[in-house]
């Protein structure tokens, strides 16, 4: 493992941040990976992957990958991901540092280097990076915007950035509770931090913490309840101020990582008298309504590219027709129900890796075949062919049925075959 000296971080080792994650890690390690590792062995989930964040670059199985701030585990993740690419992962806390050492060894992942490193000197490394994956770290930073610098100078002007952060209103109960905690002078000794974790377990139903509580499985263990409830530095983002940061850090925002709570034209919302109205606001403000709406978002995860990013690389734009030819790929892990259907529907499109409810997509018989003849190689226009759906009405059913595909996180799209043409960002 290799190791960086100095802080903010000449002294990564004096930071509070560095302390709090050597006494309690994160995510709690695990030491087997065998089911995650089936998991991404079928065929498929890294094409998905590779389009969601590179739409119009051709599929490739050997990405540089940085993973910074990568705790525990999620730097080997990546490597037993990507066997062909080169993952590098760094972090401030020796312990987590160890738990990832550990799981390099144990699934002999040559593929994987760590280092003792702060993002703010990533720079140090002297490489770059087709794909940065930075989650649930930048809000920890004493200086969010000099961490997103950083990240961004060691990203290739064509690569991709998956970042997480916290969102603010979603998280209101967990800084009520951070006050409580501060009043009462909560440590975060063992002891201390399971007497919390019991006494809130008897927060009233309605409280602006209950929802974490109940579903959140980062409230279920005593290691992750001290990282949600007692981190000694951390901010939370809204939209807009996260949007204003990306544009700071010298990105563009490219889409979030799973779009539907997003979306206006999604779920609940969609049916109401205000669906009209939300969805003719320009985008960045039907994604701040829709968090104002939703109320309970507790992370903003979302893709990012540098903004000078080669032009018409981006994701597929609906207004122009050169999607047509896109290649629609099923996202890993979506169904379709075909039971206990509402009348009309011929089954009910569901990524289960969505934690609203309302975000069911029911089709149609005619819709069916159109998904039914999705196989990663067709194009939308030869998929309407097989599914006897004119393409030449591109602001149709066909287009129509697709992008709302494409919005309820059921597909990604391959435009590759497109050279840039008609889909710019
Ligand atoms: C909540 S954990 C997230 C771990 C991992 N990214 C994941 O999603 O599973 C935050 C991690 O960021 C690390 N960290 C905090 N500040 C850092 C910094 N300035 N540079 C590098 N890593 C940092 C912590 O040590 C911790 O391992």
């Amino acid at each position: 493992m290799g190791s960086a000296s100095n802080s903010p971080h000449r002294k990564p080792e004096a930071d509070a941040i560095t302390r709090f994650y050597d006494q309690y890690p994160y995510p709690p390690p695990v030491t087997d990976l065998d089911s995650y590792l089936d998991s991404w062995n079928e065929p498929g989930r890294r094409r998905a992957e590779h389009h969601l964040l590179f739409p119009s670059q051709p599929f490739r199985e050997n990405p540089d990958l940085l993973v910074a701030g990568c705790g525990t585990s999620q730097a080997a993740l990546h490597a037993l991901r990507w066997p062909a690419a080169a993952v590098v992962g760094i972090d401030v806390s020796e312990t987590s540092l160890r738990h990832s050492e550990e799981l390099r060894r144990r699934y002999s992942l040559d593929n994987l280097e760590l280092h003792r490193l702060p993002i703010e000197r990533v720079a140090e490394l002297d490489r770059s990076f087709d794909i940065v994956v930075c989650t649930g770290v930048l809000h920890h930073l004493a200086d969010p915007d000099a961490g997103l610098r950083a990240l961004r100078g060691v990203l290739r002007s064509d690569g991709a950035m998956h970042l997480m952060v916290y969102a603010r209103y979603g998280r209101f109960g967990v800084e009520m509770m951070q006050e409580y905690g501060r009043m009462l002078g909560t440590s975060t000794s063992k002891e201390e931090v399971r007497d919390l974790a019991e006494t809130l377990a008897e927060v009233p139903d309605g409280h602006p913490l209950a929802h974490l509580l109940r579903n959140s499985p980062d409230f279920r263990r005593v290691d992750a309840f001290a990282d949600a409830l007692l981190n000694p530095r951390e901010r939370s983002y809204s939209v807009p101020e996260l949007l204003d940061t990306i544009q700071r850090g010298g990105l563009v925002f490219g889409r979030w990582y799973r779009q539907a709570p997003y979306r206006p034209q999604c779920g609940a919302v969609a049916a109401t008298p205000h669906a009209e109205a939300l969805a003719a606001l320009p985008e960045p403000e039907q994604f701040a309504a829709m968090e104002l709406f939703r109320g309970t978002m507790v992370r903003h995860s979302f893709i990012g590219y540098r903004s000078d990013y080669p032009p018409g690389k981006g994701p597929p734009s609906f207004d122009a027709g050169g999607w047509l030819r896109a290649v629609p790929i099923r996202l890993p892990d979506t169904i379709a129900v075909e039971e206990r259907l509402a009348p009309g529907a011929a089954a009910v499109l569901i990524n289960p890796s969505h934690t609203y409810t309302d975000l069911v997509l029911p089709i149609t018989d005619a819709e069916q075949r159109l998904y039914q003849a999705i196989d990663g190689k067709a194009s939308v226009t030869e998929i309407g062919r097989k599914a006897g759906v004119d393409a030449n009405a591109p602001t149709g059913h066909l287009a129509d049925f697709f992008r709302k595909l494409w919005w309820y996180d059921q597909v990604a799209f391959d435009t590759s075959a497109l050279a840039g043409e008609a889909v710019a960002p």
